[in-house]
């Protein structure tokens, strides 16, 4: 048989394919996310998400100097904060010396050059459960915005490098780019939850800080996944806003978004590769009917090849492990 054109000649050897892939995973690519809890010398294995654990502060700063020294340069953090603190407004996530503002700290002064990405929402502060502050059965938006706002001053305050609104309140970036030039905080970076869908798949993440909605779900600020254009206006939106990264969130499921995204904003795109994506590979691989490591390394890398600059992911130690 003739033919002018065999394909099959670029994937005759594992030589050949490393030299004309066209993505590849670094160390460089990862975000990782830590959960964050109180006491000492205390950690805690969160039951759907196998091998991922809740850390108290010291052994949270052990974890980051290990992590620094696999050559992963970036950290998400997100506290579980005592029931006993919790109220609408989110008061304790304002405290100076809460569990999010003392870890940036103990975090900072161990290994100053990792950056330190923080949380800005006020579900895990709230007796609700909700990203915001609750009015007759409402999440009000401008209210809960001047809180995100005050807490991104505190964690810029306390050494956080990026804060991370994952609230999906509408003028959050731009009230949070204000307040922090307002006190100062010219160096401290956002990277804004653009386009976060109301998922089904943050279920493993809402037991690691048990901070799953007490009423209703999170449908009147998290988008519908329904929705493509949409994604495009609010990463827009919050690159107006002052936003430099944007995120795409959940990743696997979004993959389209996450390109969509891509080729419509000019700073870098983050996905996040969020727990319930994590639980599936981990049962499924306990189950025996998938390989895990395949599995972590062809999903991280259909997000990068989708148009994710950054990948928050509970796989980066894995990840790490297997390309090096
Ligand atoms: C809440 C928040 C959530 C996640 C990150 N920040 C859950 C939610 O919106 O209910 C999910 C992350 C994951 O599932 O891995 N502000």
């Amino acid at each position: 048989m003739y033919l002018q054109r065999r394909n099959r000649i670029l994937r005759q050897s594992s030589a050949i394919r490393s030299l004309v892939a066209e993505t590849q995973l670094t160390p460089n690519d990862f975000i990782v996310p830590l959960f964050i809890i109180e006491g000492e010398d205390d950690s805690s294995e969160i039951a759907s998400m196998p091998n991922y654990y809740r850390r108290s502060v010291d052994l949270t700063v052990k974890e980051v100097k290990e992590l620094w020294q696999m050559g992963l340069k970036s950290v998400l953090l997100f506290v579980k904060s005592r029931d006993e603190l919790k109220d609408n407004k989110g008061t304790e996530a304002l405290n100076p010396n809460g569990l999010m503002q003392r870890s940036i700290k103990a975090i900072k002064d161990a290994v100053p050059e990792m950056l330190v990405m923080t949380d800005v929402a006020l579900d895990p502060f709230s007796s609700f459960g909700h990203d915001g502050i609750v009015e007759n059965g409402e999440i009000v938006n401008d209210a809960t915005v001047e809180v995100l706002a005050k807490m991104s001053v505190s964690h810029a305050e306390a050494g956080a490098d990026f804060v991370a609104p994952s609230d999906m309140m509408d003028g959050r970036i731009g009230a949070i780019r204000k307040a922090l030039e307002e006190s100062n905080y010219t160096k401290t970076g956002i990277m804004a939850y653009s386009a976060k869908y109301a998922s089904c798949f943050y279920g493993p993440f809402r037991d690691a800080l048990d901070s799953a909605p007490g009423f209703g779900d999170k449908k009147t600020y998290q988008m519908d996944y329904a929705n493509r254009i949409e994604a495009v206006k609010e990463a827009q939106m919050d690159v107006e806003e002052g936003a430099d990264i944007v995120m795409v969130k959940p990743a696997l499921s979004y993959l389209d978004i996450i390109r969509e995204v891509k080729t419509s904003v000019n700073v870098p795109v983050s996905c996040y590769n969020i727990s319930g994506e994590y639980a599936m590979i981990k049962a499924a691989a306990k189950m025996g009917w998938i390989d895990e490591d395949k599995a972590i390394l062809e999903t991280l890398t259909s997000m990068k090849r989708a148009g994710a600059d950054l990948i928050a992911t509970y796989f980066a130690k894995d990840a790490v492990r297997l390309i090096s």
